[in-house]
């Protein structure tokens, strides 16, 4: 038997769409995310993940890091793809990543599932989330070690989450709050187990709109970073102040996961013009509007996430 066949990665890819697993015709335009996040950690700022709902958000995305001159991941979530379905997806972040000149990375937030996984990636994401939190410790290794064995060899990278990032609607106690965060400990013996390149963490932070101010565990934080030393992950991180994710990417956050702001913004503006236009019945008037609040937005949080101008 010949060794070099076997070893060939090439001959791995061959494998992998005869199996249906990757396209044969995937473009070079998506870039994957660990590539922007080994470059984020090394010059100590954060890449933006933010959320593509549809086609004005998406073009939105791609004109906010054209003009800041930044790397940025559109990030899609089972919602967002049983919405607008999966080839639309990536069919238009595709379109977008080749209509500018820097790099645009394609990512599934938050897949639970296994064969949801695999489709994204057959479709041509450059990245996957897999979400195994609520799994018992040793089940969410296993799964992610089962996304990593066909994500890796073909260059798709693979976020994990440890600790239960909660939505601010789950009314927990402050105790509660502190059994779902990630355990420094926990999180060393994940990225042995697993030799995942980037880990969603619990500090603090929650999905959806916050009642009060959030309060970041940056102690917890630091632990992880020390133990670890891989990109970290926030989620959920609209809502918390400016100083308070500048704070946390000083201390090792490489992503930054923003959706809340951009619903905000986008329905915002909508409401805005059909209140001052009520008879308006033209959706590219109300919609037009809330593509250029939402690219605003977005460079706004680019210059404070530190990825202006390192594309
Ligand atoms: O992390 C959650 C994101 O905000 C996605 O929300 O599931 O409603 O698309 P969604
Ligand atoms: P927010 O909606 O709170 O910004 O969270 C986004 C997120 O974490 C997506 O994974
Ligand atoms: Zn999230």
């Amino acid at each position: 038997m010949n060794k070099g066949v076997i070893f060939c990665p090439w001959f791995f890819v061959y494998k992998l769409i005869e199996k249906n697993i990757i396209r044969g015709d995937i473009t070079m335009a998506l870039v994957s995310v660990d590539e922007l996040l080994s470059r984020a950690q090394e010059r100590t700022y954060a890449v933006g993940a933010f959320n593509a709902n549809n086609m004005e958000i998406i073009q939105a995305i791609a004109k906010a890091a054209e003009l800041e001159n930044s790397p940025v991941i559109m990030q899609a979530s089972q919602g967002a793809i049983s919405y607008a379905g999966l080839d639309y997806i990536t069919g238009m972040v595709e379109i977008a990543a080749e209509s500018v000149k820097v790099p645009i990375a394609l990512h599934l937030d938050h897949g639970t599932d296994f064969d949801q996984v695999v489709r994204c990636i057959r479709s041509g994401f450059s990245s996957v989330m897999y979400d195994g939190s609520k799994l018992p410790l040793e089940e969410n290794i296993a799964m992610t070690n089962k996304v990593l064995d066909i994500a890796r060899p073909i260059g798709v990278s693979v976020e994990a989450e440890l600790g239960k990032i909660g939505g601010t609607e789950d009314n927990v106690h402050v105790d509660e709050k502190e059994a779902m965060y990630t355990d420094p400990e926990e999180a060393r013996y994940f990225v042995e187990k697993t030799g995942i390149k980037s880990l969603a963490i619990a500090i603090g932070t929650a999905h959806g709109q916050y009642k009060g101010e959030p309060k970041l565990d940056y102690g917890r934080l630091e632990k992880i970073k020390s133990m670890i030393n891989i990109p970290i992950v926030l989620h959920g991180s609209s809502g918390v102040p400016d100083e308070a994710v500048q704070k946390a990417v000083k201390l090792g956050i490489c992503k930054v996961n923003i959706d809340t702001n951009i619903r905000e913004a986008f329905v915002g503006e909508m409401r805005r013009v059909i209140a001052e236009k009520p008879a308006e019945i033209d959706p590219r008037k109300i919609l037009g509007p809330a593509r250029e609040v939402t690219v605003e937005l977005i460079r706004q949080k680019m210059r404070v996430f530190g990825s202006s101008g390192q594309a």
